[in-house]
């Protein structure tokens, strides 16, 4: 499992836009004319031209340490708002990505002071066996930050205020259903996740109307490094993979590299504005799923896991496995969004390459 979620290293160069507090690391253009006209419209244009300086929280999880390197390689300044400094520069060296800043929470209004952009990918995973308080957690730490985050962007100087805000959400919005089929209009669930996506979303909409907001409602993400695959190739490795629960529940994946795609033209795109559904076209059934990863895999997937046994392991949490949702991307395609990977089967592939 370590080699296989293996983190590739990275040797993008960063560009250097720190703020007044932070050390200077890299310089891509004249230091003093920027630290003087630093938290500016004036600046931005002029010394990032194309170039953006983006704030994102979570970005030490399986989808944020995506989204770093893909902003890194395109030469972005980055600002990591995470709890832990001393985490974040163990995923993220000083010598692999110069430039980077990293911010614990009293730093962080220095941060989204004068970036660009914010993304806000923070929370607590939901794979895990639920309890009351790891509940109210998942709900609270989604908030809590989602929250700090939109008070710091309000709170900006105008001349220094983050001009978007990308937003995570899940497709738990909706609710689960084995026969409805889902798109951004779509009314939402009554069910505990629905609840939390609900309120998520709207403290992400309490930022100021000059910010466009764009809510990401995150469907199942694939990727080697995390994430639901991480957990299951083991299982199949071991000769006991099979769908989990009846296989028929719905599956609504998309590819990390995509849903970083999406949220990368959601930072630099005016048009991708409100809900935007971030999961692949052809959402599959768990049970069909399972059979392709078997197969890409090269092990059978014959042995269903029960669901009395998920509920065994993973108490009200197994609602999240047993259950689920299809979800269809309608806005991105009317967005003129490219998925990179449109069937699950090129996904899995191209994962297990
Ligand atoms: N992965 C998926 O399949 C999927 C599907 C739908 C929605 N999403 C949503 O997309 C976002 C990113 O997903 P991910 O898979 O990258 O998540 P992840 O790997 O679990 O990372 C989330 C990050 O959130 C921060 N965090 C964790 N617990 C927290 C807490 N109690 N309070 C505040 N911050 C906390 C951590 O950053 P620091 O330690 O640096 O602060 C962590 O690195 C999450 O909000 C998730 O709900 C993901």
């Amino acid at each position: 499992m370590e080699l296989l979620c293996s983190t590739t290293s990275l040797s993008a160069s960063f560009a250097l836009s720190p703020p007044p507090s932070f050390p200077v690391r890299n310089l891509g253009f004249s230091l003093s004319l920027c630290k003087r006209m630093q938290g500016t419209r004036r600046f931005m244009l002029l010394c990032s031209s194309d170039k953006m300086t983006v704030s994102v929280t979570g970005a030490t999880g399986f989808i944020g340490r995506r989204l770093v390197q893909r902003l890194g390689a395109e030469n972005h300044s980055i600002r990591v708002l995470t709890r832990s400094k001393s985490k974040a520069e163990k995923i993220f060296p000083a010598k692999d990505y110069p430039g980077l800043v990293i911010a614990e929470e009293d730093e962080w209004g220095n941060c989204v002071q004068g970036s660009n952009a914010v993304v806000n990918l923070a929370g607590l995973p939901i794979s895990t066996r639920w309890s009351p308080e790891i509940k109210k957690e998942i709900k609270d730490s989604r908030v809590r930050v989602t929250s700090k985050v939109v008070e710091l962007i309000n709170k900006s100087a105008v001349e220094a205020r983050p001009t978007v805000l990308v937003s995570a959400t899940a497709v738990g919005y909706y609710g689960t259903s084995e026969t409805g089929v889902f798109d951004e209009k779509s009314p939402s669930g009554n069910d505990y996740l629905s609840e939390v996506c609900r309120e998520w979303e709207g403290t992400a909409l309490k930022a100021n109307k000059d910010v466009r907001v764009a809510l990401i409602r995150i469907g199942v993400v694939l990727g080697k490094d995390g994430g639901a695959l991480a957990m299951m190739i083991p299982f199949f490795q071991m000769f006991a993979g099979g769908p989990l629960g009846t296989g028929q529940q719905w599956f609504s994946w998309i590819h990390v590299d995509d849903l970083v795609n999406l949220i990368y033209e959601a930072l630099s795109k005016p048009s991708y504005q409100g809900v935007i559904n971030g999961t692949a076209p052809n959402p599959v059934r768990l049970g069909e799923m399972c059979q392709q990863l078997g197969s890409v895999l090269g092990r059978p997937s014959w042995l269903p896991v029960p669901d009395f046994a998920l509920k065994a392991l993973l108490g009200e949490g197994a609602t999240v496995v047993l259950e689920g949702q299809k979800v269809l991307p309608v806005r991105a395609k009317e967005l003129g969004f490219e998925f990179k990977y449109k069937y699950v089967k090129d996904a899995l592939r191209a994962i297990m390459q």
